[in-house]
């Protein structure tokens, strides 16, 4: 217990972490969602908690259970990344680290129809007419004050360093995350990433747990906020 104390590197600080999927609604009873399970979100978030950190955990659709710990405070955003979108308005700005883990929904259907769509005879083909949804971790890159650390995932089945430095560039993250998933990423219990950063060595991360995975990715975001304050 007083190690605990002694031993509290995020005390003071103020985490929010997104992760899951979203359901984007087609109608009352179907939607588009996508394979994730929540479980780096979640890590991520005890992770912080752990170390003394208050953390805002927003959750999209999971399949895992939820995280409890008194200092990780739940904001379901169950269906759309709209929902996410306004619940990370809302609490990024008196946060000191953002940690984008969910797997934001690129996609929405045009119009979600209020009834069931039922089937007609003798129509064999339907077409769904998607719309693009807001690039959330862009959109608070965006509004990133100096003192505030943001950090992005980058999910690839291929070209993964390709993509993921793309996406360094473009979304204007202090770091983002690559993560393979051609393989057993989703709803499994070990990854193996590799962090980007602007003006640094790519740094490949060795297979672990997804939980290690979180707790070194908490130490960095921690050492990161620390050199921001000087
Ligand atoms: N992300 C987001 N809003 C979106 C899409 C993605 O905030 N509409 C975030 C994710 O939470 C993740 C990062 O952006 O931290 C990268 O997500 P990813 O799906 O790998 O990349 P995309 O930019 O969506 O590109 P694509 O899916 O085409 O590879
Ligand atoms: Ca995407």
């Amino acid at each position: 217990w007083v190690n605990d104390q002694l031993d509290l590197p995020a005390k003071g600080k103020r985490i929010v972490v997104t992760a899951g999927g979203n359901l984007e609604a087609i109608d009352p009873v179907r939607f588009i969602g996508n394979r994730s399970s929540g479980k780096m979100g979640f890590r991520l978030a005890e992770a912080a908690a752990k170390r003394g950190a208050e953390v805002d955990l927003i959750y999209g659709n999971v399949s895992v259970s939820l995280p409890r710990d008194a200092r990780i405070h739940l904001h379901p955003a169950l269906l759309s990344a709209q929902a996410m979108l306004e619940k990370l308005e809302e609490l990024f700005p008196a946060a000191d680290a953002l940690l984008m883990a969910a797997a934001v929904s690129d996609w929405r259907p045009k119009e979600a129809a209020d009834h069931k769509l039922k089937k007609q005879a003798g129509v064999e083909e339907m077409t769904l007419q998607l719309v693009k949804n807001p690039d959330l971790l862009k959109t608070m890159a965006q509004k990133k004050r100096p003192d505030q650390v943001v950090i992005g995932f980058a999910a690839e089945t291929n070209d993964l360093l390709a993509n993921a430095s793309r996406k360094l560039a473009e979304k204007g993250a202090d770091l983002i995350v690559a993560n393979d998933v051609s393989g057993d990423a989703f709803g499994g219990d070990e990854d193996q990433v590799t962090i980007l950063e602007q003006g640094k060595e790519l740094d490949p991360w060795p297979r672990m747990s997804k939980q290690a995975v979180a707790d070194r990715l908490i130490e960095l975001t921690l050492a990161r906020l620390a050199e921001k304050k000087n």
